[in-house]
């Protein structure tokens, strides 16, 4: 079984001809409301694109309001395991307000309503459920040190533990000692690595090399159109090229990307298959509107 433990937000999703500059006010095309959060969109990815059977169950917090009860109807028409996908009393789902313009551009903000009352208690409340996973997926959509107690015990279990560092923020070295696969942008890479918040593609290798040293046992950096490099605990690297499609919106290409990769290892893959067809899959995503709405399922990816 594979638990995921991050965030759920409706993305209200409009798009427009170019960004808005301060002051101004644009006219926009049509506004959707489509279900998206880095951890739904990633549990959501893992059940559509790993292998027939493989359990995937969540650990997240939507509100009392219309968006949750639509929420959890997206996560559970994937077969996704909601029993501790809680409703909390008082508080509003979590909103993703996202802009994409004519160059398949995004800029988001975020407002984590339920999403910020995912507490470590909730997490020893799921205790039995992560007892059951082989593998624990998180991201950082979520109180730090949620995140933190996770990792912990998810590693105390033995599980394997896949974090993705986003959206980018400092977080405890030490914690890398914990991760079994790490999977980042190159702005994530640098934060982690270096402390530092802008990354030169040059330096992909060596940012690696660096939060492999600093203990994560697997580094997948993922490189937009430039593709994607991995450097595996059995010490092999390589970078591989992406797919050339027609970008529509870019929307959770990461969040397909980790779901189809950790689909794949779920199984057994090797980590280079898993890469090519997490690939294979993002690619298709870039194609389609939305988050959860463009990840496609296993049948559609063709390698
Ligand atoms: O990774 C994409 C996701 O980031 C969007 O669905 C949005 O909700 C934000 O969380
Ligand atoms: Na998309």
């Amino acid at each position: 079984m594979i638990v995921i433990i991050g965030s759920v937000n409706m993305d209200l999703v409009l798009r427009v001809p170019r960004m808005p500059m301060p002051g101004e006010t644009l006219a926009g095309d049509k506004f959707m409301t489509i279900p998206g959060g880095k951890g739904a969109n990633q549990a959501v990815a893992c059940a559509r694109l790993a292998a027939p059977g493989t359990a995937v169950a969540m650990v997240a917090c939507v509100g009392d309001d219309a968006f949750g009860a639509q929420m959890r109807q997206s996560i559970t028409a994937c077969g996704i395991d909601d029993r501790y996908l809680d409703e909390v009393a008082g508080e509003a789902t979590g909103i993703a307000s996202i802009m994409v313009d004519a160059n398949a551009q995004n800029s988001i903000v975020i407002a984590a309503g339920a999403n910020g009352r995912l507490d470590v208690e909730r997490i020893e409340r799921a205790r039995p459920l992560i007892e059951q996973a082989s593998i624990v997926l998180l991201q950082l959509e979520v109180p730090i040190p949620t995140v933190i107690h996770a990792i912990e015990l998810a590693h105390s279990l033995g599980k394997t533990v896949v974090l993705n560092p986003a959206p980018a923020q400092a977080l405890p070295r030490e914690l890398l000692q914990k991760v079994d696969y790490l999977i980042l942008n190159e702005i994530e890479a640098a934060m982690l690595a270096e402390e530092r918040t802008v990354a030169n593609s040059d330096d992909i290798p060596q940012l690696a090399a660096r939060l492999h040293a600093l203990g994560a046992r697997n580094v997948v950096v993922t490189l937009g159109e430039k593709g994607v490099y991995g450097a595996f605990a059995d010490g092999r690297l390589d970078h591989l090229p992406a797919r050339k499609v027609q970008a529509v919106d870019t929307t959770a290409a990461g969040d397909t990307f980790i779901g189809g990769f950790i689909g794949a290892i779920a199984q057994g893959r090797d980590p280079f298959d898993a890469i090519a067809y997490a690939q294979a899959a993002a690619a298709l995503s870039v194609t389609r509107i939305g988050a959860q709405t463009s990840i496609p399922t296993r049948d559609e990816v063709v390698l």
